[in-house]
């Protein structure tokens, strides 16, 4: 056989090979069947089974492509599960440990569960690539576990509607790229951490609705809070530290707690937008820096122990009576006129 017949007939064989080979459409789908890690298809397994397997997780079929499951997302480059979000789902249990087996998630949400009970399991902090958790109306109890301080890469912590107790871990505040935290709506107890002063970044902190007492830490005068909402808990003493000028505050919520100090001396943020400090026993009078601010949208200083006349100018006067009712002895528009 000389070498051009050779050559000819390799060409047909292979022409005739490609012919019986499955065609490049089906070869993706077969690789796409493929995706899924088998580490993670294992945790998810079992994050299945420990749920009881609800109907909520009735796309997650056996031997089937993990990364075409619902509620979990595949990263498109490692095909390993980034994402679980469970959202709204009728289940009854607790967070199973296997989620500590999903290493490569940076989202993992459990919320709108009513019967999702039971504390935070421990294997969590495996999850070192974390940067959003959130776990949130759901009747999860317990303390809330200090070692969520070391989900180094958390920039969000959600733990708000539950059914939390004890006081809040100091070390939250190590967490170096935490932005917002969410601890409203459970029945936290104890003061505020003394190391919440320590955050890095501009912060969102919400812890309204528990029964915090004691002072607000005087570090809180260190940190730079976009909103901050510490409302509705037993909180005493000063909160002029939470008042800054050249900061980035937005919104400030202090109301319903037993806080007493002088408001004359307080400084407002020029980004200003709403201020409640209704029910304290907050004395002095409201300062005239107030007429600056033009971005002020809601404003409640009512059920306080102010004096003095109301500041007229700015956004001051869009606020009707309501604003600064049931005080010591405010007067002036649009209460009733100064004597
Ligand atoms: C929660 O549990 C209760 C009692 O077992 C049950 O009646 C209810 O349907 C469950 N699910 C939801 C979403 O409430
Ligand atoms: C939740 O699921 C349980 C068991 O499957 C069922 O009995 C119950 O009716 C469901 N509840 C709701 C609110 O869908
Ligand atoms: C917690 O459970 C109680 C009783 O089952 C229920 O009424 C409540 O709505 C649940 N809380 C949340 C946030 O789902
Ligand atoms: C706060 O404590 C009071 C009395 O100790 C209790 O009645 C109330 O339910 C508690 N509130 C919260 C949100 O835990
Ligand atoms: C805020 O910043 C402005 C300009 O940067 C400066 O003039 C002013 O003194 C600062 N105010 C306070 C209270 O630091
Ligand atoms: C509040 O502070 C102002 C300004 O320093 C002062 O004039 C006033 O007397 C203080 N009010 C009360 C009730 O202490
Ligand atoms: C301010 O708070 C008081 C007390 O909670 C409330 O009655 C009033 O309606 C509030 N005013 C505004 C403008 O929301």
């Amino acid at each position: 056989m000389d070498a051009s017949l050779a050559t000819r007939l390799s060409f047909l064989l292979t022409l005739l090979l490609l012919t019986f080979l499955p065609s490049p459409s089906s070869c993706r789908s077969l690789a796409t069947t493929m995706r899924c890690n088998k580490h993670d298809y294992k945790a998810l397994m079992e994050i299945k089974a420990a749920l009881g397997n609800p109907y909520h997780l009735a796309s997650w079929v056996p031997n089937t492509d993990c990364c075409n499951w619902y509620v979990v997302e595949c990263d498109s480059t490692t095909n390993r599960i980034d994402q679980l979000t469970i959202f709204q789902a009728n289940i009854t249990g607790q967070i199973p440990a296997a989620v500590g087996d999903l290493p490569y998630l940076n989202t993992l949400v459990f919320r709108h569960i009513t019967n999702l009970t039971g504390t935070i399991p421990s294997t969590i902090t495996k999850l070192k690539l974390l940067t959003y958790l959130q776990l949130s109306w759901t009747n999860l109890s317990g303390p809330i576990p200090s070692f969520l301080s070391e989900l180094s890469n958390l920039d969000l912590l959600d733990l708000s509607f539950n059914q939390f107790t004890g006081s809040i871990p100091s070390s939250l505040s190590s967490l170096p790229k935490l932005i917002t935290l969410h601890l409203d709506r459970n029945r936290l107890t104890g003061q505020i951490p003394e190391s919440f002063g320590k955050f890095k970044q501009s912060m969102y902190l919400f812890l309204s609705h528990n029964n915090l007492s004691g002072a607000i830490p005087n570090s809180f005068g260190d940190v730079d809070f976009v909103r901050i909402d510490l409302s509705r808990n037993k909180l005493e003493g000063d909160a002029s530290m939470v008042f800054k000028a050249n900061a980035s505050t937005q919104t400030i919520d202090l109301s319903r707690n037993l806080l007493m100090f002088n408001l004359s001396k307080v400084v407002f943020d020029s980004n200003l937008l709403s201020l409640d400090i209704s029910h304290n026993k907050i004395y002095g009078n409201i300062p005239e820096a107030i007429t600056g601010l033009n971005n002020l949208q809601f404003l409640n200083v009512s059920y306080n122990r102010l004096c003095g006349e109301i500041p007229q100018g700015g956004k001051v006067q869009n606020f009707d009576s309501y604003s600064f009712f049931h005080n010591k002895c405010l007067c002036g528009s649009p209460l009733a006129a100064c004597k």
